[in-house]
């Protein structure tokens, strides 16, 4: 099972670098109507050339890995690239809120858990390196050879990564093993300072024990800290059998299982495994933020990429995925 959902980071990275290639990101200027607009656009200065960048390297590296992906992105629906969009900004968006709420000079870390592929530590650590004391990726053993391995062949990945002088660490572990994943991020992060946590798209891996055990030891070992996680959700209504169809679809054709997609099925039901009294929730679904939070103007230009013919679906399918923000100290 394990290799399995390792596996899923491939269609994370294949549906990236298919949102990139198709410009639906970055996002263009006057995306969103609030001040962090500009910073936004900043931090994604480079995000197409960092991920093409990535994506050449892994085709030296792993032709297997690599025909994968480029097998996931022969098909690109535009729902598919929406997703990849809204899931990619819903995150640095909340990520940036966080961190432009603290006085300029206070000192911070930001811990990708199951970051698999994911590449925003080269972007954050290029934004924020002088305030940002430790950015960690892990996870499982196989997804960290293979990146370090990439990160380690790219002249310029390398280059980027050696000027941030210590402060990425990228650590193998399995996330189901609270006290070995606790060990290991104490021994770079100072549980003092504001730490940031994100889990996008891993959650629904893990069963519900393992991932409370998870959030509550992290709550109580770090003083004060954010969570951003973003996961699909199965639906509560009756009438609802997008999470039923969902699950049956990854059995019969990977043998994945989500074990939570059913349980922490609705915006009611996901904050659930953070809940206590430390901390206030906010979740909102994808649908909900494609139209409260993005410009006319943007939706447009998303709407000029490629040919989208069914919003109901879009507004279906979106509807389902949920971005939670969690803060305590
Ligand atoms: C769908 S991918 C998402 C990758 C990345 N977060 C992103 O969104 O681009 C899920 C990732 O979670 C990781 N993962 C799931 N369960 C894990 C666990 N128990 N321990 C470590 N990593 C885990 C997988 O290996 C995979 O890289």
């Amino acid at each position: 099972m394990e290799r399995i959902i390792q596996q899923t980071d491939y269609d994370a990275l294949s549906s990236k670098i298919c949102a990139l290639q198709f410009n639906y990101l970055p996002p263009n200027k006057g995306t969103l109507s609030e001040s962090i607009d500009d910073t936004l656009q900043c931090l994604y200065s480079d995000i197409k050339s960092l991920h093409f960048e990535y994506y050449k390297t892994l085709k030296e590296k792993s032709r297997n890995v690599y025909g994968k992906i480029n097998k996931l992105m022969r098909n690109p629906f535009p729902v598919m690239n929406y997703g990849t969009y809204l899931r990619t900004l819903a995150i640095d968006v909340s990520l940036i809120k966080y961190i432009e709420n603290f006085p300029k000079d206070q000192p911070f870390q930001i811990v990708n858990l199951g970051s698999g592929s994911d590449l925003r530590f080269i972007q954050y650590l290029k934004m924020y390196g002088g305030r940002i004391k430790r950015f960690v990726d892990l996870d499982f053993k196989d997804a960290i050879i293979l990146k370090q391995s990439i990160l380690k062949d790219s002249t310029n990945l390398d280059q980027s990564i050696r000027s941030f002088e210590g402060k990425y660490v990228i650590l193998q572990g399995d996330l189901k093993d609270v006290e070995g994943t606790l060990q290991q991020l104490k021994q770079y992060l100072d549980p003092k300072l504001p730490t940031v946590f994100i889990t996008e798209c891993v959650l629904c891996y893990m069963t519900e024990n393992d991932s409370k055990q998870l959030i509550s030891t992290i709550m109580d070992t770090f003083a004060t800290g954010f969570w951003i996680s973003y996961d699909p959700i199965g639906g509560a209504d009756v009438n609802d059998k997008f999470g039923t169809i969902m699950k049956r679809n990854l059995m019969d054709s990977r043998n994945l299982e989500m074990p939570t997609l059913l349980i922490y099925n609705s915006k009611l039901n996901y904050p659930q495994r953070w809940e206590n009294e430390k901390s206030q929730i906010d979740i909102k679904d994808m649908w909900n933020f494609l139209s409260e939070a993005i410009s006319d103007t943007e939706k447009r230009r998303l709407r000029s990429l490629q040919f989208l013919d069914e919003i109901e679906e879009l507004k279906i399918m979106q509807s389902h995925y949920v971005i939670l923000n969690t803060a305590w100290d």
